[in-house]
């Protein structure tokens, strides 16, 4: 049951409201009879009243369970059920409290609590499913120690798993078995964790700095073992980098992973006993693109270093989830880019990063779902696990560091951990201990402004200007920085934002010395400027002529930079800029300006939307000896159709696909011989491994196969599509293999249907790669309508299942959220198909529905008519009675919206 108001709607939790817990638990003692059907659950707790709060009743928090009995110290005691809470009165100061409840395990299938997944058990508890395993203070400034004692089946369940150490195990009558795990960590309720059934581990031992030896496990099913040495490596890896980077050591005897097919997102920082999808810990060479081994060494890394920044320092609610989420993604980013072996592999990782930000975040915060770092209110927690808590809170943190620099923040963080250990806390926490370990920085001078990254949302716009004085020898940049209205907030302050900038010579293109007005000496590279003021002007003196401005380089800041640049300049910026991150951007912006003006102009699929001049810049790139395959292939991959539709202020979403589809035949066409060159120097990269310089040749053969075809298509010609074919079939690898199955397929060439026959017939026992396939379909290049009739198709498919997250992702969001072409139909099939799949979803996994309910976010921007059509879907599905609040909340944001 929803906790609702007077008119039945939902209640909006509000940061402001936020009291100290009236009781604490110290210890936990759980003892769980596993059983598909009826597990019991005896939860025995030591608990005391919070002097600081003023007496009251206690309040357990429960969902979906069966309550059988409740003692206080022994005895039977009176309480009353308010909703879904168990209300006991009349407790003394200090209690032992006894809770027997039952849950059915085997019809969970929102995925949140105990469930069953291919006949193992497993759990997931953030934020809010621990309710739903026992009555609990399901809060996470609520930390106890626990003792977990495991029963079940020996013969279906031999593997008995929970957080901390195993301290007991043993038979027990009628073939049963259990387990006993103490972890000697206190520990929030979100991050407790128990899994049992048939699995292996992979096994490692290792030895840390300090001499002490730690065992890594990595469980997963009996036949994925040959998938497992990436992420065991990628843990091993996770472990020496925290501790060299941060001096953040390993605090456990022993760490598992454990991966289940059955999870709602990518993976869970569980104290000591991680679960992730599968999808991100197994790989081997024949089922995992080199996109797939980078994911799970991020995603391995994440989980990882949340054992730090997560779970020895908590958050005090949930409104705080960036504190962990941002500054683990921005820890993981790190991670990442100081794996690479060259500062191209680091720029690359960083270019990649930026994109992610730019589709998914820029939207989010101009969009309905827009919300603050750290939000002010939510109706339901789980929508708020979003690329802005995560993705531009990992940002902010990257400011930080960039105000004080990479050695004053490394002392930041060791002191936010040794102030904060063992406590649940705030982002303010966070941000003053940065500064307070940095007492000379910008960051502590401009502390409580910089905080408005916190609290106000939204993605700022810098408007930039440059006027070249030649009597003065000075070059201006003016720069107003402003931030839209989002909901809620109609007027922003202005922010703290590090400005990175150099400056090149327009006709030599080398970088030049910066020296501001009023300094004595230039300096040579990138020189960070903060901005604070609405408005400001940077003044650089000792110049001949007027300079080309490379501005936020390394993306300083997630904002918007509008600067008039002309196309000489951007050419001069792509050709020279010694800031790898600026040279890419000077092409995405000579792409995304060839693409507006083929918007504006009503483009025909046949008009050339790319003049010569990109064209043949582009051909410089590719053939430039000196860059490397990956950041090539990122500075010839255009804009995507998305963050174009976000520079419009009405978006045709057909118009949009028909200029960018007519860019890539044109560059298709225009580069054919380059393209042939490309895929003949890059296609062969030796005996397979996932490390980014051959991934980056591999990602550049590709394009280049894809483009081959493509160009194939419009000539006729079939010797291209033929040799796509023979290597798809020859491929060593998946991502070889997978590149030239998308070429086919993407192009619409006819050989694609044999080619995807028989990948299925290659691959039908392996999930993940039946997930590729479906999503291939899914997200393919729409022809005339042709792809949502071949998803209801894919539907009907006997491997399809809406019940696993990740099946059901990868048909349904493939063509909602990820193939906007196809989606946006003049007829509105689409979002048609788009509500009647949220209302099913609804009914069995309210988080993923509402994951899909977002792909209409931004309908207000759509031209007719699909802007009506849109939101008359999204009024269907928000007058479904019984919605979850998950759905509810945002179909309702999104009619408000406008
Ligand atoms: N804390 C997890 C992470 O970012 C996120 C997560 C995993 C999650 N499963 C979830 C969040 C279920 C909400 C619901 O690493
Ligand atoms: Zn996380």
């Amino acid at each position: 049951m929803l906790q609702r108001d007077a008119q039945g709607q939902p209640i909006a939790i509000r940061r402001e409201d936020y009291a100290a817990p009236a009781y604490w638990i110290d210890t936990v003692d759980l003892t769980f009879d596993l059983d598909p059907a009826k597990t019991r659950v005896l939860n025995r707790m030591q608990m005391r009243r919070n002097p600081e709060v003023p007496v009251q009743p206690l309040r357990l928090d429960g969902d979906e369970l069966n309550l059988a009995r409740v003692l206080v110290n022994g005895q039977g005691a009176s309480f009353r059920m308010e909703g879904e809470q168990l209300v006991i009165d009349g407790l003394p100061d200090s209690f032992e409290l006894e809770i027997f409840t039952t849950c059915c395990p085997i019809k969970n299938t929102k995925l949140m609590g105990l469930f069953v997944s291919e006949d193992t058990f497993f759990t997931q508890c953030e934020a809010e499913g621990f309710r739903r395993i026992t009555y609990f203070l399901d809060r996470p400034d609520v930390m106890a120690s626990y003792t977990v004692t495991l029963r079940a089946s020996k013969a279906a369940y031999p593997v008995l798993l929970s957080n901390g150490n195993l301290v007991e195990q043993g038979e027990l009558p009628e073939g049963r078995h259990f387990a006993k795990w103490v972890d000697p960590f206190k520990k929030p309720s979100y991050l407790f964790a128990l899994v049992a059934g048939k699995l292996v581990a992979r096994e490692q031992r290792i030895k840390a700095r300090s001499g002490k030896e730690h065992l890594l496990q990595v469980y997963v099913r009996a036949g994925d073992l040959d998938k497992t040495e990436h992420a065991m490596n990628s843990l091993i890896n996770s472990v020496l980098w925290d501790e060299a980077r941060f001096g953040l050591p390993l605090d456990l005897d022993r760490f598992m992973i454990v991966a289940t097919s059955d999870f709602n997102m990518g993976a869970m920082e569980n104290k000591g006993l991680n679960i992730f999808n599968t999808k991100y810990v197994l790989a081997n060479q024949a089922t995992a693109t080199d996109a797939d081994y980078s994911n799970i060494e991020s995603v391995v890394g994440h989980e990882y270093f949340h054992n730090w920044s997560g779970d020895r320092v908590t958050c005090r609610d949930w409104f705080q989830l960036s504190l962990k989420e941002g500054l683990t993604v921005f820890r993981d980013q790190e991670f990442s880019q100081d794996l690479c072996a060259d500062a191209s592999a680091r720029a690359v990782k960083r270019i990649e990063d930026v994109r992610v930000l730019r589709t998914a975040q820029f939207p989010e915060d101009a969009g309905p779902m827009a919300h603050p770092v750290r939000p002010d209110s939510y109706i339901e927690i789980s929508n708020f696990y979003t690329v802005t808590i995560y993705e531009k809170g990992a940002e902010v943190v990257r400011m930080m560091q960039t105000l004080v620099g990479r050695k004053g923040f490394e002392k930041g963080i060791t002191l936010y951990f040794e102030r904060h250990d063992g406590q649940a806390v705030t982002c303010d926490d966070f941000a003053q201990a940065i500064a307070d370990a940095n007492p000379e920085s910008e960051l502590a001078r401009l502390l409580p402004q910089f905080k408005r990254w916190y609290s106000q949302a939204g993605t700022p716009r810098l408007a930039a200007h440059g006027v070249y004085d030649a009597q003065n020898r000075s070059y201006t940049l003016s720069v107003v920085q402003s931030c839209p209205p989002t909901p809620g907030q109609p007027t922003k302050e202005p922010f703290v934002i590090p400005l990175n900038v150099g400056l090149l010579d327009a006709s030599s293109g080398r970088e030049l010395p910066l020296q501001l007005e009023g300094e004595s000496e230039a300096t040579h590279g990138t020189r960070t400027v903060v901005l604070s003021r609405a408005g400001e002007q940077i003044t650089f003196t000792g110049l001949d002529a007027e300079p080309v401005p490379s501005i936020l380089r390394g993306f300083s800041a997630p904002v918007i930079l509008d600067f008039e640049y002309t196309d000489a300049q951007l050419l001069t910026l792509l050709a020279n800029d010694p800031d790898p991150f600026n040279r890419w951007e000077a092409g995405q912006r000579l792409g995304l300006r060839a693409a507006l003006n083929g918007i504006a102009a009503l483009a025909t699929d046949t008009t050339p939307v790319l003049n010569d001049a990109y064209i043949d810049a582009m051909r410089s790139v590719l053939r430039n000896p000196q860059l490397d395959a990956a950041f090539k292939e990122l500075v010839l991959t255009l804009p995507s159709e998305t963050y174009i539709a976000e520079q419009l202020d009405v978006v045709d979403p057909q118009r949009v696909h028909l200029v960018r589809e007519a860019m890539r035949a044109q560059l298709a066409t225009a580069l054919f011989a380059d393209w042939q060159w490309a895929y003949e120097e890059h296609h062969d990269t030796g005996a397979y491994s996932p490390d980014p310089t051959s991934s980056g040749r591999r990602a550049l053969a590709g394009m280049a196969l894809n483009f081959l075809c493509l160009a194939a298509r419009a000539s006729g010609d079939v010797v291209w599509p033929g040799k796509t074919l023979q290597r798809f079939k020859d491929a060593g690898n998946m991502t070889d293999r997978f590149n030239a199955l998308n070429a086919l397929v993407s192009s619409g060439h006819t050989l694609a249907a044999q080619a995807l026959a028989r990948f299925h017939a290659i691959f039908k026992d392996e999930a993940l790669v039946i997930d590729k396939w479906f999503s291939l379909q899914a997200g393919a290049p729409d022809r005339g309508g042709d792809i949502l009739p071949l998803v209801k198709q894919l539907m009907k498919h006997p491997d399809f299942s809406l019940k696993n997250p990740n099946r059901a992702r990868s048909v349904i969001f493939s063509y909602c959220s990820a193939n906007p072409g196809a989606f946006h139909r003049p007829d509105a099939a689409g979002y048609v198909f788009w509500s009647e799949r949220v209302i099913e979803l609804d009914a069995i996994n309210p988080q993923v529905a509402a994951r899909l309910a977002r792909a209409l976010d931004r309908w207000s921007k759509l031209a007719e008519p699909y802007r009506s059509a849109a939101r008359e879907a999204i009024a269907r599905v928000a007058a479904k009675p019984d919605l979850s609040k998950d759905t509810h909340e945002v179909v309702t944001r999104a009619l408000a919206g406008n």
